[in-house]
């Protein structure tokens, strides 16, 4: 993999390998196997960062489950939250169902927090969480993250599915924005 990448005059340097991310991405999944065992989860992929963490993440998993996509944009072509989400509904019948989220990256916690709010009004049998990143010192939201993959500095990361610019998603590894 290269060790560097840039789209549009922003230089990434190469920050987590796939094997890295493979081993984060089979820890959460005994640990789903574990807790969801003889329950039948509904598994809501936010669109789109997260569809290729979901699509490995989804393939560790031994439980029955469902799964289901959701969309909710925040960043637009920037580098910063817009603030501004925007939740596509389907058909939402989830009540007395468990419902688990998978998202690409906890930021700001807007997206989750509204997602949460979302899901908690259509009367869930639960609700949580799982994250392959989070940045902790960029929320403002507080939201549980029930399982999380690694905490990274608050810096923009692409790869594994995350973009910049719609770019990027395809990079198997994850690359840090240089500074
Ligand atoms: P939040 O609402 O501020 O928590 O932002 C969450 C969403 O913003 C994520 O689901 C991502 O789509 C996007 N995002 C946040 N940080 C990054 C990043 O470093 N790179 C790419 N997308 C990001
Ligand atoms: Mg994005």
């Amino acid at each position: 993999m290269p060790k560097k990448v840039s789209f549009d005059n922003k230089k990434f340097e190469l920050f987590i390998l796939s094997e890295k991310i493979e081993h984060i991405v089979k820890n959460l999944a005994e640990k789903i196997n574990r807790d969801y065992r003889n329950r039948n989860p509904i598994i809501y992929v936010t669109l789109k960062g997260a569809m290729i963490f979901a699509s490995d993440l989804i393939r560790e998993l031994i439980i029955d489950c469902k799964i289901e996509t959701i969309s909710a944009k925040s960043y637009g072509m920037g580098l910063r939250s817009s603030g501004n989400i925007e939740i596509k509904e389907d058909e939402f019948d989830l009540e007395n169902k468990d419902i688990i989220l998978v998202e690409d990256i906890i930021d700001s916690g807007a997206t989750a927090m509204r997602l949460k709010n979302f899901f908690m009004s259509k009367n869930p049998k639960s609700f949580t969480i799982v994250s392959l990143l989070s940045k902790p010192e960029a929320r403002i939201h507080q939201v549980e993250v029930k399982y999380l993959g690694i905490e990274i500095p608050n810096r923009f990361v692409i790869g594994y599915g995350l973009d910049y610019a719609e770019f990027g998603r395809n990079l198997p590894d994850i690359y840090i924005l240089i500074q």
